[in-house]
């Protein structure tokens, strides 16, 4: 069964791919597809097809596609753009009479207030259009998100946020590539499909801070601001105002709770439980 991966020149396109060798999937019934693709010789190395495919080329998303029984499209990283690369992406497929696309997406895409949502929203719904067997993959928080954070209290001795009593259910890329992998596997049994996956624990700033300290070997506080100071914060540390402003209302959307639901639902697609964050925080370290 030949299976397509956008993305595969990213972080996770690349463990989707790995993780779908590790489950026996042929290297030869796979191709990774990405535009970098200069970053994609590890992959072909293990026998593992690549191909060059842009979200703004369609011609090159249809040549990608072609004759695959299986595309996992990987949401894209230009925010903003999105919407209109993903309908290229899903117009392609279609053309290209792929059997099934698998669509990473972002938790209860279509009722959050997330800021982040309302492009995986309007993918939805393009997919919902389409005709297209399909499956959505609500990916919730990686854990790796908090690299920047691991960095900062390595100097500092705090880890600083806006989220109030918020928790957070992430988990490690590797969780939610494991996932894909095992729909990209037997991608009828999950047709139709909406998945709400994220970690089976939602941690805390304390608990954040906690296992920050124990990745780093080194007592670490939680510094829990105000949005305000929050945001003025982020100012004096040299990130740009629109940069800023963003971080304060994700962390406002995790004070709210858009990101705390723990459904299981990783858990039971990779067959085990996910990743502990102080794991994956050690791994970065
Ligand atoms: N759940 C979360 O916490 C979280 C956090 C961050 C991002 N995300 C979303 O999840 C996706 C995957 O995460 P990641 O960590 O793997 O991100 P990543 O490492 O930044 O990878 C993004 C991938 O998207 C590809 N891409 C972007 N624009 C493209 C275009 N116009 N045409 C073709 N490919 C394009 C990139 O290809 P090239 O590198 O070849 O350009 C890259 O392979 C992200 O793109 C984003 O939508 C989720």
């Amino acid at each position: 069964m030949s299976v397509v991966v956008t993305g595969a020149t990213g972080h996770l396109g690349r463990l989707v791919v790995e993780e779908l060798l590790e489950l026996g999937h042929p290297a030869e019934e796979i191709t990774a597809a990405g535009r970098r693709t200069d970053r994609l010789g590890p992959l072909a190395d293990r026998g593992v097809a690549t191909t060059r495919v842009d979200f703004d080329d369609p011609a090159s998303l249809k040549a990608a596609f072609a004759g695959a029984d299986a595309v996992l499209l990987v949401s894209g990283s230009e925010l903003g753009r999105r919407v209109e690369q993903h309908r290229n992406a899903i117009e392609a497929a279609r053309e290209a009479g792929v059997g099934h696309l698998v669509y990473t997406s972002a938790p209860r895409a279509t009722t959050t207030s997330l800021v982040l949502a309302p492009e995986h929203k309007a993918t939805e719904e393009i997919l919902a259009a389409s005709g297209l067997e399909h499956t959505i993959l609500r990916n919730g928080w990686y854990h790796e998100n908090y690299e920047q954070q691991l960095h900062q209290a390595r100097e500092t001795g705090a880890v600083v946020a806006s989220i109030g009593e918020g928790r957070v259910a992430s988990a490690a890329r590797r969780d939610y590539a494991a996932a894909a992998a095992a729909v990209l596997r037997a991608p009828a049994r999950h047709a139709g499909a909406v998945y709400e996956l994220s970690g089976d624990t939602a941690w805390t700033l304390d608990d954040l801070a906690a296992a920050v300290g124990e990745a780093l070997g080194r007592e670490v506080v939680a510094r829990n601001l105000t949005p305000e100071d929050h945001l003025a914060a982020l100012l004096a540390s040299g990130l740009d105002e629109d940069t800023a402003r963003f971080v304060v209302a994700l962390d406002g959307n995790i004070r709210d709770g858009e990101l705390a639901d723990t459904s299981g639902e990783l858990a039971q697609l990779i067959g085990r439980p996910t990743t502990p964050l102080v794991e994956a925080l050690r791994a970065l370290v």
